[in-house]
């Protein structure tokens, strides 16, 4: 564990839940300017191995609410983690960058693709604090915009955490993946497969890290 994250009373003052923040997700939303710090490639991302004294790993996926792709993303890593029969190796959350959702369960859409392929969803929706950074070796990001708010949490604080974006890891092209909260079924299917690829890919990389 780390020491106290300096970055705790200046995030949640600004960040969390104001009306600035809400204003600037709007702006965000427009916002697809290369990531420097974690550049995308279409190939599957390497992880750096600076957690191998640990026994343990743990991976926190972030979205924006937390009820849609993230807890899809931590519900599919943990069937394959369980699947491959390394729960003693791995710990598996997920969190939004936005509290509107706060205590929900997973929206029923996401929930009802998850049944379909055999996958547990097992959270409640809840805002990313400074303390996962301490907590977490990996925060996985679904999309630039998470990508950038969880990377200026990081860079704020002594957290050596590792941020990615997750579809660094799909083994098919793309970039991010996309919000499906105000499309179609349908979009929860592909966000699904998108998801499904990139969990498989970033379970390889952290067992031989
Ligand atoms: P998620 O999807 O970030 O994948 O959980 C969303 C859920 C809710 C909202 C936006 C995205 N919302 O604006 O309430």
């Amino acid at each position: 564990m780390r020491g106290t994250n300096r970055v705790e009373g200046l995030w949640s003052s600004w960040f969390l839940n104001s009306d600035e923040y809400m204003g600037n997700l709007a702006a965000d939303r427009e916002w697809l300017s290369p990531v420097s710090r974690y550049p995308h490639s279409t190939t599957p991302t390497s992880v750096d191995t600076h957690n191998s004294d640990s026994a343990r790993t743990s991976v926190l996926f972030v979205c924006l609410g937390n009820i849609c792709r993230s807890p899809l993303a931590e519900g599919i890593f943990n069937h394959l983690v369980r699947e491959a029969g390394l729960d003693d190796r791995f710990d598996i959350d997920s969190a939004g960058t936005g509290a509107w959702h706060e205590g929900e369960r997973p929206d029923a859409r996401a929930a009802m693709v998850a049944t379909k392929h055999g996958v547990e969803l097992g959270s409640r929706a809840r805002q990313i604090t400074s303390d996962d950074l301490d907590r977490f070796d990996y925060v996985i990001a679904m999309d630039r915009e998470n990508l950038r708010n969880v990377s200026r949490m990081v860079d704020s604080s002594d957290s050596d955490a590792e941020v990615h974006l997750l579809r660094e890891f799909d083994e098919e092209e793309g970039d991010e993946v996309p919000d499906p909260y105000y499309g179609g079924a349908s979009g929860f299917e592909t966000v699904y497969e998108m998801l499904h690829r990139s969990c498989q890919t970033l379970l390889e990389r952290l067992k031989a890290a």
